[in-house]
């Protein structure tokens, strides 16, 4: 990396507004295997000052006036949009996006700090007539409290931005345990956000292995409230965790997202949407397109379509002009193969040129014939694969497309109104994109039903996750 500000690089985690080194764990670049350099495991004493700190920041931060806050918070963001290079530098190296999806994450992540930046001064209580003569209710919103964020490593800075900003905008304070495959990103957003005037104890990072970390989040009482992003296995253990403190939670957790192509669609749009549904992030996002369902009428010709811009993708290190970067780790590569092995045991076709590319790379392939009976019809694959499901009537589509116990996000291409309306509200998701690919952005409610997990992030529905509503009854008026 050639950052232009290195002090971005931090090879310490932040406690109370102290950077700890400790050269405990190694973080590896994806694309070489290369080292990037090695940071405190946190231990439980550490993880339990963290909390400890923030619960002292939390007396002066949450006494801010909101407009303060929201003042801060928009330095932070101008301050991750001046150093966006080095962030996309930093953020590549770690996870190994292409620099130019990095780039567009940086925007990303900052959209929701500017976001809550603004619906900082927005939270607004409510004046209840009371029953009884001569008294007055006062419903009042006030912070949840010390948050913990345990955050993955698909999105190593919109995953962060988009519960650390609301949470700060509505005065409480944060524990952040990011990703150990991605701990850097979220240590330059601490730098700029010391920056930008966030006070010491106000955002803590640990670094680390989870399991210790997340047990002490979870088991302490001061901590009032978890957001998690990552797997619905550990998003439901972390909720068995948080039971006996009865913690707030927001689990943005996986999906299995079908995107249907009625026959009715316009191809060009339909494909591209796929693109970049299916291959954003070389298919490492909870968003991403599963299950590909198309109507027999277009088959043929969206397979064909879909295969050749397939066809065309890079894949090499995030650093080149690619489309799409190393997968994460070996465990992913394995899961991806497992998946495309089984697929074509039981009767796929491939319709994609084979590639011979270096162990950490996945390569791309659409797969017809694609069936309820495959693996890759039930999980995630995660990876760069398109199993497309071959359906003939409406009813048939819509069984596909919810038979899952996920509920995240859907898409699906149609011209047709009547349809546009009786089909989009007959998905059982959280999102759902009509004749389009891309769902995400800072207005629009994030989070899924089902096994997707619990409360939404993002939008004017963000902030409330992080605010608790007080009853004020005022008598003897
Ligand atoms: C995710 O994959 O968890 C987030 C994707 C997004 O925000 O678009």
């Amino acid at each position: 990396m050639n950052l232009q500000d290195p002090d971005l690089f931090r090879n310490a985690a932040l406690i109370g507004g102290q950077w700890l080194a400790r050269p405990d764990m190694a973080v590896t670049n994806p694309a070489t295997g290369a080292v990037l350099g090695e940071l405190p495991d946190c231990t439980a004493e550490e993880t339990l000052a963290a909390i400890a700190s923030a619960e002292t920041a939390m007396v002066e931060w949450r006494a801010r006036t909101h407009a303060e806050r929201a003042d801060i918070l928009m330095r932070w963001y101008t301050l991750m949009l001046e150093n966006t290079e080095d962030l996309a530098q930093i953020l590549t190296a770690e996870q190994g996006k292409p620099l130019s999806e990095s780039r567009g994450e940086v925007a990303y992540g900052a959209s929701f700090v500017r976001w809550f930046a603004e619906e900082a001064r927005r939270i607004n209580g409510k004046i209840i007539p009371s029953p009884t003569a001569g008294k007055k209710i006062f419903a009042m919103k006030e912070p949840v409290g010390v948050c913990a964020i345990i955050t993955p490593w698909n999105f190593p800075i919109a995953m962060i931005t988009r519960k650390v900003a609301p949470g700060l905008a509505a005065g409480c304070t944060m524990v952040v345990k990011p990703s150990d495959f991605t701990p850097y990103s979220a240590l330059a957003l601490a730098v700029l956000a010391e920056r930008a005037g966030i006070p010491a104890g106000v955002l803590n990072i640990l670094t680390g292995k989870p399991a210790t970390i997340g047990a002490t989040l979870t088991a302490s009482p001061v901590v009032r409230k978890l957001s998690f992003t990552g797997s619905t296995r550990i998003g439901a253990l972390l909720a068995e965790q948080c039971a006996p403190t009865l913690k707030r939670l927001s689990l943005e957790l996986g999906g299995n997202a079908p995107f249907v192509v009625f026959d009715d669609a316009d191809l060009d749009a339909a494909v591209e949407g796929a693109m970049q549904s299916k291959f954003r992030n070389g298919g490492q996002t909870c968003v991403c397109a599963n299950r590909i369902i198309v109507q027999s009428g277009i088959h043929d010709a969206f397979v064909a379509a879909l295969a050749k811009r397939v066809d065309e993708l890079r894949v090499g290190a995030g650093t080149e002009a690619v489309d799409i970067g190393p997968m994460i780790n070996t465990a992913a590569i394995d899961k991806i193969n497992a998946h495309v092995a089984d697929a074509l045991d039981k009767g796929a076709t491939r319709v994609t040129l084979p590639r011979d590319l270096p162990s950490h790379f996945a390569d791309p392939v659409v797969l017809a014939g694609a069936s309820t009976e495959m693996l890759l019809a039930e999980e995630e694959t995660f990876g760069p694969v398109a199993p497309i499901f071959r359906f003939e009537t409406e009813d048939e589509a819509l069984a596909l497309a919810n038979g899952t116990p996920f509920g995240l996000a859907a898409y699906f291409y149609t011209r047709d109104m009547a349809r546009a309306f009786r089909f989009g509200e007959a998905l059982e998701f959280g999102m759902v994109g009509l004749n389009t690919g891309l769902i995400s952005s800072e207005v629009s409610p994030f989070g899924g039903v089902k096994a997707s997990g619990l409360g939404r992030e993002g939008a004017q529905e963000g902030i409330e996750e992080y605010l608790e509503t007080k009853a004020l009854h005022f008598g003897g008026l």
